[in-house]
């Protein structure tokens, strides 16, 4: 039976993918960011996931303002990174797990969620940033199935509905009948506003708000409409969502492992969490219990 092991949540800005080109990782400006990251990668190392459920959205590389669907899924055996304006060479995605999409696909239909399915389908930054920061130097070693949330041009789908998404996306991963080690990611945010008289806008009480309650009561960041959102944490600090729909695939009881929030990443708040599955965390103990007895 398929594990899912937990998941790695956290910002997405373009300006990461270019200190990644460049190598500034070590820079005054982005080491704090960056030192988030090996805590997750040795939490990867532990776990090695072989897929990766991603939550995202994107920002007009497959979708524009022409063609925005609420929900849509990748159903393809390969995805793409292109150009999206920002002078960012390509990065490497890796390939899709057509099957675990089709299934995840059949359930949420199952359970009345109206999405688009995606045969072929272009990720952006969103995507491959996180997957980028998770295996440097290499293509992530894992399969993926991206599912994107519009989080760009209202009206927006509300958090309740994004928690009850990933909820469902959690059943059809309980009712998998494969072998996998599956994780989510939840990209985007933490508060931003790019554009408009607030442009610059952080609300680090509010960030603050959505990582204390997002393992123990995620519910609790469903309390807000999606406009009280883009006002407490700005026009695109609502890419919580994403967050919240990858937390409602881990089920009830996670743990936090890690977390990192650092004030600004270009105009964001960036913040990485990674949070593990109950299951997960037994495993991991009863491992090195074992280990302990071979000593
Ligand atoms: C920035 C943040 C984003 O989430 C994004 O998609 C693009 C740009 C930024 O802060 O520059
Ligand atoms: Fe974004």
């Amino acid at each position: 039976m398929a594990k899912v092991i937990g998941g790695v949540f956290t910002s997405h800005v373009p300006a990461i993918g270019g200190a990644i080109h460049r190598g500034a990782q070590n820079e005054p400006y982005w080491k704090p960011f960056f030192d988030a990251w090996p805590p997750v990668r040795e939490w990867l190392g532990e776990q090695v996931p072989d897929v990766v459920i991603m939550f995202y959205n994107d920002h007009g590389l497959n979708f524009f303002l022409d063609k925005m669907p609420t929900f849509a899924i990748g159903a393809a055996a390969q995805y793409r990174n292109e150009d999206e304006g920002w002078g960012l060479p390509p990065f490497p995605v890796p390939p899709g797990h057509p099957e675990l999409s089709w299934a995840i696909i059949e359930k949420l239909v199952a359970e009345e969620f109206d999405i688009t399915t995606c045969q072929d389908m272009l990720v952006d930054h969103a995507a491959s940033i996180p997957l980028a920061l998770a295996w440097p130097d290499r293509e992530a070693p894992v399969k993926i199935v991206p599912i994107a949330i519009n989080t760009v041009q209202h009206p927006l789908p509300s958090a309740k509905r994004c928690l009850a998404l990933g909820r469902a996306v959690g059943k059809a991963l309980a009712e998998w009948q494969g072998d996998e080690t599956i994780m989510v990611m939840g990209t985007g945010g933490l508060s931003h506003q790019l554009d408009g008289e607030r442009a610059g806008f952080m609300n680090p009480e509010y960030d603050l708000f959505c990582m204390d309650n997002l393992s123990a009561d995620p519910d609790a960041l469903t309390r807000h409409s999606v406009h009280e959102i883009v006002e407490l944490s700005g026009t695109q600090g609502v890419e919580i969502l994403n967050w919240i729909a990858a937390r409602g695939a881990l089920g009830d009881k996670v743990h936090e492992v890690s977390r990192s929030y650092h004030i600004p990443i270009s105009n964001t708040a960036a913040a990485v969490m990674v949070l593990e599955t109950e299951a997960a965390r037994a495993a991991g103990n009863a491992g090195a219990e074992k280990t302990a007895e071979l000593a």
